[in-house]
């Protein structure tokens, strides 16, 4: 399977798409400008000479045209970007790893953007194609650190059930992190800006954290689970 990553030339998009590599996929690094994927690409290919990775560099619109699509901009940049291959995108799972933040000070603090997440706006931008937000909380470090397993969970929400399976799909390849289904694009903005705690936490405590949930079954294993009781709650 291909899949390609818009504005994946930064820390984020680069880092995910070497780890996606190496576990097998084809991917394409984007860019607004083809010769800067290049150079990612021919440093990210330099960095592990002995592993053979598939990837290959082009513009946003070649990653586009690949059968999944990351999106790995700045929060500002994504609504613009998808819009500017919107064609390509049509009918896609296009995966939205991108977090609406600002620093203040030593603060990080979540901004809302137009429709609640970064997610929701590419969803309103492109609604041809199937939005999954995912992989916000995972460290870009670490992640493209491919010596090294990543432990972490991925919380995954979209409105169509076919993108958050292919995206569980998509995190399963990889050794030590986990997919979690978390519902529809609405919860596209907790997640978005629970990454501004994170951030902080990796400030407070010099490091960088990742997500790891207890309480959930391993997979196979949850057909008898039911909502527990959840005081205020009306879904419970
Ligand atoms: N860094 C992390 O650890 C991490 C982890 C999880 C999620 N994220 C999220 O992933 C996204 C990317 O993070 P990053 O740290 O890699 O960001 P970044 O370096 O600031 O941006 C990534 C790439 O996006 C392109 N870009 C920049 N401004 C743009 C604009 N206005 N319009 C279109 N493209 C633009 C640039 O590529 P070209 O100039 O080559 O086009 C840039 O290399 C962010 O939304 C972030 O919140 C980050």
């Amino acid at each position: 399977m291909q899949i390609g990553i818009l504005g994946g030339t930064g820390p984020a998009g680069s880092a995910l798409g070497v780890r996606l590599a190496s576990v097998g996929f084809d991917v394409i690094i984007g860019s607004r400008s083809r010769y800067r994927a290049m150079e990612v690409v021919d440093k990210l290919l330099d960095e592990w000479p002995d592993r053979k990775l598939s990837v290959t560099a082009g513009d946003n619109a070649a990653a586009a045209s690949a059968d999944v699509v990351v999106i790995a901009t700045p929060w500002d940049g994504a609504y613009g970007t998808a819009t500017s291959v919107a064609d390509a995108l049509d009918s896609k799972v296009v995966i939205c790893m991108a977090n609406a933040l600002t620093r203040i000070g030593k603060e990080f603090q979540p901004l809302v953007p137009p429709r609640g997440s970064v997610a929701a706006s590419v969803q309103a931008a492109v609604p041809g194609c199937r939005v999954a937000a995912a992989f916000h909380h995972v460290p870009a470090k670490e992640l493209g650190d491919i010596t090294h397993p990543i432990e972490s969970d991925v919380l995954i929400c979209s409105d169509f059930q076919e993108a958050t399976d292919l995206t569980s799909s998509i995190v399963e390849r990889i050794p030590n992190m986990r997919p979690l289904d978390a519902g529809g694009l609405s919860q596209a903005t907790p997640i978005e800006s629970f990454t501004a705690v994170l951030l902080q936490l990796n400030v407070r405590y010099r490091t960088r954290v990742a997500v790891k949930f207890t309480g959930i079954p391993e997979r196979g294993d949850d057909s008898d689970t039911q909502a527990p009781d959840i005081a205020g709650s009306d879904e419970a």
